[in-house]
């Protein structure tokens, strides 16, 4: 049984993470704002009860970091599924976009999930798998965001932020790490026209999160683990 913790987990992307695990056996820790408004939180809390805890935690908070360790206490983690995310502005233009909605933008996407991943490492079992989600329009080259420039960079930051960690940890990471890319899926942020469905973009994530167990890799990589250009 493994222990995975997965922040973002209300719902969409994150909420079929949990489920799929649990559905495996493993163990979750479920990170939420608020835990207790998510319908599916609370219906697998239900079937699961014994193997899942609910972590109320705004990960964007300063102390969000050490109350997450506080509470996973001495427990390891074989998986740690770093997958809370926005899309930012409806108008993303450099031009109007507000000082706040910039900095909301890329402390979610980028800043806040470096600050508990680096927070967490200790907790992560040599061999485990720590992954971001990412986006494809995140990648410099590829370049596909542009119909949403600033959540495209807020991305591409999460992404440089990660390979600034991975190069600063050197050859003393003993565990994965991926930035992943999970398709165009049909959740509150993708929406309806979307082709994916949350339990096949997670069912290949999870393949793909499985497959980088043991591998000591640094990649950025799509739900059907096809290399992503960064
Ligand atoms: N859907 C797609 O097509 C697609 C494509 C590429 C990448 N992605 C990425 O995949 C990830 C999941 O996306 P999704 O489609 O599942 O989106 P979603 O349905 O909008 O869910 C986003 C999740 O992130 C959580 N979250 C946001 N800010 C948070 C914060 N400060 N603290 C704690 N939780 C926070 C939300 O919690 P609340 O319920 O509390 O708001 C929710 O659980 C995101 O990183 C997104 O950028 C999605």
């Amino acid at each position: 049984m493994l222990n995975v913790l997965i922040a973002g987990a209300s719902r969409g992307i994150g909420l079929g993470l949990v489920r799929a695990y649990l559905g495996r056996g493993d163990r979750v820790f479920a990170l939420a704002r608020d835990p207790a408004a998510s319908a599916g939180l609370a219906e697998i809390l239900g079937r699961y009860g014994r193997r899942l805890q609910l972590i109320a935690c705004d990960l964007n908070a300063a102390a969000a970091p050490e109350q997450v360790v506080a509470t996973v206490g001495d427990c390891h983690l074989d998986r740690v599924l770093l997958n809370a995310g926005i899309p930012g502005p409806h108008k993303q233009d450099v031009a109007s976009v507000s000082d706040a909605d910039v900095a909301q933008l890329f402390l979610t996407n980028a800043v806040a999930p470096l600050r508990l991943a680096r927070a967490l490492r200790p907790l992560v079992r040599s061999g485990g798998v720590l992954t971001f989600t990412s986006s494809v329009m995140g990648s410099l080259q590829l370049s596909v965001g542009a119909s949403m420039p600033l959540y495209s960079a807020s991305k591409a930051a999460l992404n440089s932020l990660l390979l600034h960690w991975a190069a600063e940890l050197g050859s003393s990471r003993d565990f994965s790490l991926l930035a992943l890319h999970p398709g165009w899926v049909r959740t509150d942020m993708g929406g309806d026209q979307a082709p994916l469905s949350v339990e096949q973009s997670v069912a290949g994530l999870v393949d793909v999160i499985e497959a980088a167990a043991g591998l000591d890799q640094c990649r950025f990589v799509d739900y059907e683990g096809n290399a992503l250009p960064w």
